[in-house]
């Protein structure tokens, strides 16, 4: 797909990897639209870019559906729709701190699942309804991680992860017939607020097990990105950027 003029919707571009796959996408000649829980965030993207945007929380399903509807009548069907809306509540599963053993708390887990997996299937579902509905050709793109093959203190991500790779292979099977690409990019360890927030010496430890031994830029991963949607044989895979790093 060529993406001059394309209608792109990115989730959680309020800010961060979001932020500049929105910028990216308008420096092509796209017409990116931004979905963000902050009207801060939004409104400092649109000062600085003109690139509109509205608060939509992506783990609430009325909101999705709303949100598309709306979307779709004023603007048309997007053409693309990039899952990248994503939180971490990072925890060991078990941790034995004398005298006490403490447990993964299950509210950790609720709030990334919520966000992490029933965001992502909420908005690829309403954005497919609506490609269907209308004939048109789209193409979704999925954020996975690297933390998909399951990262020591990541339970819940790895776990909404690895069901965003799932999703992605089952919605690229079922929506080829419509002319539909879904894939994803598992981006590895970014210099991104969401990695700043891992402790100095853990992260300096990380660092070291990437080959390339360094964190990846956000525009390394808007490039992935930008691959799947122009790339029209593409569907059914997750692209992995992550400087060589296995975990
Ligand atoms: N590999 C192996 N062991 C690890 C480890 C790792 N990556 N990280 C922590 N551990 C071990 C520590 O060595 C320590 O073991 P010992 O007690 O035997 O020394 C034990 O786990 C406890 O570690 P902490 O002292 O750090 O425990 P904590 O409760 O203070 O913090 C934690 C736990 C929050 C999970 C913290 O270790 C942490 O932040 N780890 C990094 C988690 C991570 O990688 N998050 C990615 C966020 S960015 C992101 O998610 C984007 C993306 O897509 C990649």
């Amino acid at each position: 797909m060529d993406v001059a003029d394309k209608k792109i919707i990115i989730t959680g571009g309020g800010r961060g990897m979001g932020k500049r796959f929105a910028l990216d996408f308008k420096r092509l000649g796209a017409r990116p639209f931004v979905v963000d829980v902050e009207q801060a965030n939004l409104d400092l993207l649109k000062n600085e870019s003109g690139i509109p945007g509205m608060v939509v929380d992506v783990s609430d399903e009325n909101q999705v559906v709303d949100f598309f509807e709306n979307y779709a009548r004023e603007n048309g069907v997007p053409d693309a729709v990039i899952n990248n809306a994503g939180i971490t509540a990072d925890a060991l599963f078990i941790k034995k701190k004398e005298p006490e053993i403490i447990r993964f708390p299950t509210s950790n887990c609720e709030r990334v699942i919520k966000i992490n997996l029933f965001g992502v299937f909420f908005c690829a579902r309403e954005a497919a309804y609506h490609m269907v509905k209308n004939g048109v050709k789209g193409v979704i793109v999925n954020i996975s991680s690297i933390s998909r093959a399951g990262n020591v203190g990541q339970t819940n991500y790895s776990a909404a992860k690895a069901a965003v790779d799932a999703m992605t292979v089952t919605w690229a099977k079922e929506l080829a017939k419509y002319g539909i690409r879904v894939g994803a990019v598992a981006p590895g360890y970014i210099n991104t607020e969401m990695v700043a927030k891992i402790r100095p010496e853990v992260l300096d430890r990380i660092i070291r097990n990437i080959p390339l031994g360094r964190l990846g830029e956000m525009g390394e991963i808007s490039y992935a990105v930008e691959f799947i949607i122009r790339n029209d044989f593409y569907t059914g895979r997750v692209l992995e950027v992550d400087g060589g790093m296995r975990i």
